[in-house]
């Protein structure tokens, strides 16, 4: 019997209902046809925004949405992207498969999508290609109250009033697709760009995230840190840091989304537990410059990349979703709890139709995936307090070098003022016996929800129920005791009344 031990008198800080937020690029099917069908479209929709796939994201209660890249947002030209729609720019999405971009998604239609679905706005700003003034005007087009050029010609798009931005980022991957800059050039124009990334309401701060680093560049961390460290208070709000899960961690020959083997499962998984070393070892350096932990990493692309789906455009990162991908959001969305004290938001890539998303569609068809149930069973977490929690783990797996831990586990007191715990189980054989043990605090009564099914099981546009959350009852209480079993490839959601 694992003993899950859990103390709701110890609190471990604040978890941001960030931490499940998500990211919108325009690549491939995302925003056109996954998000925006236009307002002439059969496909039922308010303002162009598809109505399905807005419930399905307002169920999960997405917190935040980051648009419009990715590497897309170092080369958009946000003026391509305002006025009649007519005489919006068409171009080329070098990036991304080649396709026609008509500009039809623009700023006007990010922040009615962000309305629709009650979340936040990140922007990320262009540094790549991208100059000062077209960064400024940008904020001030969005944000700006009075009279001014920016804010005159919103209006006069039909936008009276300004909208809000709660984060910014000054570029994307900028030691990448963002310019191939090195941390310490990249460190002086976030300087300079930042400068003029304007409050221009005292009242609504907009957050300024930094580009960080790549996976394990702590190189890239240290350099942008030490460049821009003696800017003065408020200047960074917080850094990014992206990691994607290979199942071979080879770029060239990542693996198939659906077809693949039980050391596939545990290559996967144990690749996607580098996470946990990534947090530590880029808030280690983080800590030296920022012991008060008031810049917040963030975690803005992160998830599962496979090979795309046979017949697909390669440029369109079009994925199924398996099981696999259930606990691999399991897994990371309770690393990012645990350390609510530095990670201050997490979007998984991307929201629909590319890379792990949590919606796929096809015409006006649309089906959750595995990680959207994965999702909907940790929402509860979101503006909790983080309590101490741990778990007794075996390794599992098939091969030495690829061997992880059964069990991770988080534990929040919610809003609701229940607790809540989060619970993943990766062995594909193996069911774990759980004795969970609140400390000093009497149980009254346990709701429970699990996911669980074949390691390949998935949702398709013909049997879109195929995975799908259920009740799980087999849980028993007993004074400050709760006794249930985690089946083997499964996720759980404990709702603890005390
Ligand atoms: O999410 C797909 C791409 O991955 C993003 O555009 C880029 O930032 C990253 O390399």
């Amino acid at each position: 019997m694992a003993k899950l031990y859990v103390n709701p008198n110890v609190k471990k800080g604040h978890i941001n209902p960030e931490l499940q937020g998500h990211f919108s690029e325009h690549l491939g099917r995302c925003i056109y046809e996954g998000i925006f069908v236009g307002e002439n479209s059969d496909i039922p929709n308010v303002n162009g925004m598809r109505t399905d796939v807005v419930e399905a994201l307002k169920e999960i209660q997405v917190p935040v949405l980051r648009w419009p890249g990715g590497c897309f947002a170092d080369e958009y030209h946000w003026m391509d992207g305002i006025g009649p729609k007519e005489k919006r720019k068409k171009m080329i999405n070098t990036h991304w498969g080649g396709v026609v971009e008509d500009n039809s998604f623009g700023t006007h239609e990010f922040m009615e999508l962000c309305r629709q679905l009650g979340c936040k706005t990140y922007i990320n700003g262009n540094v790549g290609s991208g100059t000062v003034q077209e960064m400024s005007e940008w904020v001030e087009y969005m944000t700006f109250q009075g009279v001014s050029p920016m804010a005159d010609l919103r209006k006069a798009n039909g936008h009276e009033e300004p909208w809000n931005i709660d984060y910014f980022g000054v570029g994307n991957e900028n030691w990448g697709c963002g310019g191939n800059m090195r941390p310490e050039y990249y460190g002086d124009l976030y300087r300079r760009y930042q400068t003029y990334v304007r409050n221009y309401d005292s009242k609504k701060q907009i957050n300024k995230i930094a580009c960080g680093a790549n996976a394990d560049d702590y190189h890239w961390t240290e350099k942008v840190l030490e460049t821009t460290f003696d800017h003065g208070n408020g200047y960074m709000n917080g850094m990014s840091l992206h990691y994607y899960t290979l199942p071979t961690g080879d770029w060239n020959k990542k693996g198939s989304a659906l077809d693949f083997d039980e050391k596939s499962w545990y290559r996967t998984l144990k690749a996607t537990l580098k996470m946990k070393e990534l947090i530590q070892r880029h808030g280690a350096i983080m800590d030296q410059y920022d012991p008060e932990k008031k810049i917040g990493m963030m975690i803005d692309e992160w998830g599962t990349w496979y090979d795309v789906e046979p017949g697909t455009n390669p440029g369109f990162l079009y994925q199924q979703n398996t099981m696999r991908d259930a606990l691999v959001a399991g897994i990371n969305l309770n690393l990012f709890n645990k350390n609510c004290d530095r990670v201050k938001m997490a979007n998984i890539a991307q929201v629909v139709n590319v890379l792990q998303a949590v919606i796929l569609t096809e015409g006006e068809k649309m089906v959750k995936t595995p990680t959207w149930h994965t999702f909907n069973l940790y929402k509860y977490h979101q503006d909790g307090e983080l309590v101490e929690s741990s778990v007794e783990t075996r390794e599992v797996g098939l091969e030495e070098k690829y061997m992880i831990p059964d069990l991770t586990e988080s534990v929040s007191l919610g809003k609701d003022g229940r607790l809540h715990v989060t619970l993943t189980n990766a062995s594909l054989t193996d069911k774990a016996d759980i004795e969970a043990i609140f400390a000093e605090t009497p149980v009254k009564s346990v709701k429970a929800e699990i996911l669980t099914g074949d390691m390949k099981a998935h949702n398709t546009f013909e049997a879109p129920e195929q995975v799908h959350t259920g009740e799980f009852t087999a849980v028993s209480v007993s004074g400050n005791k709760v006794t249930f079993t985690a089946p083997a490839c499964s996720v759980l959601h404990l709702e603890v009344e005390i």
